[in-house]
């Protein structure tokens, strides 16, 4: 258990140039603790210099606790583990939104709300043909939800006296048509017709609909890959200051809209070292087959390639131990593979290359585990959810915490511009040599000179 910091009496000190300044420290719900330091430059004229932000908070939050020592991850106080067994993506999202879990009658409303925000404007569908067919879909999505904001421009303006009912519109309708344009985009990529959404189904089979059924084709949907979904979407709904989510509040600290920066999110989660990785996991368990099917050579690779090689699906910024989301994700794989009769020859692959770094010195000393990206993958493989959707079912997860954290960030009372200082190491102060000195500039006063002269004469 960890040393308890009263935080009636701890405080940390500072000197920096002969001088010695004392910071409050605040201690979190489960003693984190931090050194308030945003008097540091007032007093001491110094900044703090810290790459990837590996020791900076950048806000308080009440949303998701995360351990990254003891591989714990909670939502609202309540275990990841508990809400994957026990409830539903959209009762998950709720408690992230609005910070507790729904009675019947909310449940029920927020369901209809569901439904009711889940067509498209015909004009937004109509978009979706103007993207070459081999478009990344994560690019489609992103530009689909800064799109939002122009067909419902209610929240145009992220005003710090935006009415509450305008947020909760936008945040409706925000989680109900990511689903539709993901699936939209699948539909748009395969070319295949549009299926609308169903007000009948929930809302991961109603994903499932229209990602697989056709006019010629009705899709068959199966609890199992409901579940399987349910359990998916729960797992990656928030993780605290990730890197898309610090991209949501940094530009949510614009007052920009929530459209925008959930778009922002979206480009951040693209990146093949955060919500990519489940894609390249997948590719690299393929180059692993195309090279022969050697684990054993293809960690060593890695292993000596000086970082420029990366096991896609391993390591954590926050998590020094097995990732508490890979745990129940290994194991639904399992499940959903059994139940839907697949013999999928790359989960073979994934727990021979699991067991291999789990006991390589390599991997061991760097704290490397699986994360959340390891198994999904696979999953989503046996469920026919391709590839290049892979992260887009990331984003579909993590938008109610996204949402959660905009609307935190902006109920904040310290909320304000993100915006970072640096220590500059560039030239000192300089003139530009006369060879460098645009003809262009020159010219313009020399052409007024000549015309001043001209007319004095
Ligand atoms: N494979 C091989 N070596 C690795 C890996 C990996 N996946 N991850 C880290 N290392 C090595 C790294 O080269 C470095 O070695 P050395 O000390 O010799 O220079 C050491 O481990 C520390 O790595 P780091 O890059 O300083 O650690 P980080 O905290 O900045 O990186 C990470 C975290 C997730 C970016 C990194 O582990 C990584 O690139 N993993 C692969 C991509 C991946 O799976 N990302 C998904 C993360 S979970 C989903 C999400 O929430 O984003």
């Amino acid at each position: 258990m960890k040393k308890k910091t009263s935080p009636e009496t701890a405080t940390a000190q500072l000197t920096v140039n002969g001088k010695t300044v004392t910071f409050p420290v605040r201690v979190g719900s489960e003693n984190e603790v931090a050194i308030d330091i945003s008097r540091l430059r007032k007093e001491t004229g110094a900044i703090t210099l810290d790459y990837g932000y590996l020791n900076t908070g950048s806000c308080e939050s009440a949303i998701t606790y995360l351990d990254g020592e003891e591989g714990v991850l909670r939502y609202r106080g309540y275990p990841v583990e508990e809400l994957a067994a026990k409830s539903r993506f959209v009762e998950v999202a709720y408690l992230l939104i609005n910070g507790r879990m729904p009675d019947a009658q909310e449940r029920q409303q927020w369901s209809s709300l569901l439904n009711q925000h889940s067509m498209i404007h015909e004009d937004m569908r109509r978009v979706f043909y103007q993207y070459p067919e081999y478009a990344h879909p994560m690019a489609v999505l992103s530009a689909m939800v800064v799109s939002l904001s122009t067909f419902y421009p209610e929240l145009s303006q992220h005003r710090p006296d935006e009415p509450e009912e305008a947020i909760t519109i936008a945040a409706t309708r925000l989680m109900s048509k990511l689903r539709t344009i993901a699936a939209f985009s699948y539909k748009k990529s395969i070319g295949e017709p549009f299926v609308y959404p169903r007000s009948d189904l929930k809302y991961c089979a109603n994903f499932l609909n229209m990602m697989f059924s056709s006019p010629v084709c009705p899709y068959e949907i199966r609890p199992e890959v409901v579940k399987a979904l349910n359990v998916l979407l729960i797992l990656h709904a928030d993780h605290e200051q990730n890197c898309s989510t610090s991209a949501v509040r940094l530009v949510g600290s614009a007052r920009v809209n929530l459209y925008a920066s959930v778009s922002a999110g979206i480009c951040a989660l693209w990146g093949p070292l955060h919500g990519g990785a489940n894609q390249m996991v997948v590719e690299m368990l393929e180059d692993i087959i195309r090279r022969g099917g050697s684990v054993k050579s293809y960690v060593e690779g890695v292993k000596t390639s000086k970082g420029k090689e990366l096991l896609y699906g391993f390591g954590h910024r926050v998590y020094k131990t097995y990732d508490p989301r890979a745990k129940i994700i290994k194991q639904s794989c399992h499940s959903v593979l059994k139940a839907l009769k697949v013999n999928d020859s790359m989960l073979d692959l994934a727990l021979e290359l699991e067991d291999i770094a789990l006991h390589d010195d390599y991997f061991l000393a760097r704290n490397l585990y699986p994360n959340v990206d390891f198994y999904s993958g696979l999953i989503y493989r046996a469920i026919g959810i391709p590839r290049e959707m892979f992260t887009v079912m990331f984003a579909l997860g993590r938008l109610p915490g996204w949402i959660a954290q905009w609307k935190e960030a902006r109920e904040d009372a310290r909320f304000k511009l993100q915006r970072p200082r640096q220590i500059y190491v560039g030239p000192p102060r300089r003139n530009l040599a006369p060879e460098h000195v645009s003809s262009e500039v020159d010219e313009a006063p020399r052409r007024k000179h000549t015309a001043h002269a001209k007319r004095k004469a």
